[in-house]
């Protein structure tokens, strides 16, 4: 609590100056390419239903290497996602400020935890972290592993009730004995701010409609291509992944920006050959080094979002996190890529925030 209230200080004396926060690189990143007078929260549109219809004429097929080559050096730009997410949370923390200021409010998350999975636990703990240093108000429920669905159930309708509560999170996966699919519908789509719910992504697959929210990863991705300057319209894109909170819907948003999306999955025969000819690389399989240097076009932007715990008695806690992308050989071919860790991962904290922001917004008709 003290914390939160020292953070909300040092934001508030932040905002009112205008600080921004500084950005240390010492290799060639994209942090950002947005100016001071750009407004961050309002993002660049990530449905293109406010693009207008005009579509490229076709590139010509030349333009297209379909053989693959590595030189020896690098050639990609790191896309710092830890900083360009460290500035998109201090913007935020500046608007829950502002709310804070104008009408005495500020947002609530709620988030629901069944069971002590590690790799949840220290999810939870990173988003109740990011929640502090903005500013907005976080209540954490722990349920046991062996606990009912009722319990779960019971716990979610007490936040749907909630009025200070404008974002609840129901971390993902629960318990075997549980049916997730049951309870994820009982979550109001009000409060849906992973955007998980079936309405939320089949809004988010029809043109002409606008989902409440974007799930978190997949909106991140876009925000990544969008702040490193990346154009989608009429470019070729491969997802690696077709899972509901990952693969699914970051085709159906890339597909909404005019890519042309290919999805690969586990089934698909010579993904290599269909990945080789995108000029945007998202993958999501959750499988080590699966993507190679000569699966990448040379100058593709690839965006890992796997994070894959390998055993390394060396690390801390055994273990040490790597994408699906070989990052030593595609820093070679591709013109920019996402690291793993401090890619995808920070941006998904950064958009949750950013979702439970324009909730509380929506729902006290603050703008
Ligand atoms: N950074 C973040 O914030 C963040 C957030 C969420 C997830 N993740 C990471 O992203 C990865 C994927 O997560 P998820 O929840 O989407 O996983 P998931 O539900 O297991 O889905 C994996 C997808 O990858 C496909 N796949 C598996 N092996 C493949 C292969 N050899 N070639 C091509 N496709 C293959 C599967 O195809 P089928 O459909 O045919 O089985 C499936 O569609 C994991 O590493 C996870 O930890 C990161």
């Amino acid at each position: 609590m003290m914390l939160a209230r020292t953070m909300m200080r040092r934001v508030a004396a932040a905002c009112k100056k205008g600080v921004r926060n500084g950005t240390p690189s010492t290799t060639r990143t994209i942090n950002t390419q947005m100016d001071d007078s750009y407004p961050i929260l309002i993002s660049p549109s990530l449905v293109s239903l406010d693009l207008p219809d005009i579509w490229p004429t076709n590139s010509s097929p030349n333009e297209f290497r379909s053989t693959c080559r590595c030189s020896n050096e690098q050639t990609a730009a790191i896309i710092d996602g830890k900083s360009i997410a460290g500035e998109i949370m201090s913007r935020i923390a500046c608007e829950v400020w502002r709310m804070k200021e104008s009408i005495g409010r500020v947002p609530g998350l709620a988030v629901i935890m069944v069971g002590q999975r590690r790799d949840s636990q220290t999810y939870v703990r990173n988003k109740i972290k990011a929640c502090e240093e903005t500013g907005i108000k976080s209540s954490m429920t722990e349920l046991h592993g062996n606990c009912k669905e009722d319990e779960v159930v019971n716990v979610l309708s007490r936040f749907n009730a909630d009025p200070s509560i404008h974002g609840i999170l129901l971390q993902l996966p629960l318990p075997q004995h549980l049916d997730e699919e049951k309870i994820l519908d009982v979550m109001s789509l009000e409060k849906d701010v992973d955007g998980f719910h079936p309405l939320n992504i089949g809004n988010l697959a029809m043109r002409g409609r606008q989902p409440l929210f974007i799930p978190c990863t997949p909106k991140g991705c876009i925000e990544l291509l969008m702040r490193s300057g990346v154009e989608i319209m009429g470019k070729k894109a491969v997802v690696i992944g077709r899972s509901n909170i990952v693969g699914l819907p970051t085709s159906l948003l890339l597909q909404r920006h005019h890519a042309t999306v290919s999805i690969v999955h586990a089934f698909t025969k010579n993904p290599e050959q269909i990945t080789c000819e995108a000029d945007i690389v998202v993958t999501a399989a959750g499988v080590p080094n699966l993507v190679r240097g000569n699966w990448l076009k040379p100058g593709a932007v690839v965006i890992d979002v796997g994070t894959n715990p390998i055993e390394d008695p060396s690390c801390e806690f055994g273990y040490r996190l790597t994408g699906d992308v070989c990052y030593e050989e595609a820093v070679r071919v591709a013109s920019a890529v996402t690291p793993v860790p401090g890619g995808v991962g920070p941006m998904t904290i950064a958009m949750l925030l950013s979702n439970t922001l324009d909730s509380a917004k929506r729902a006290y008709d603050f703008t």
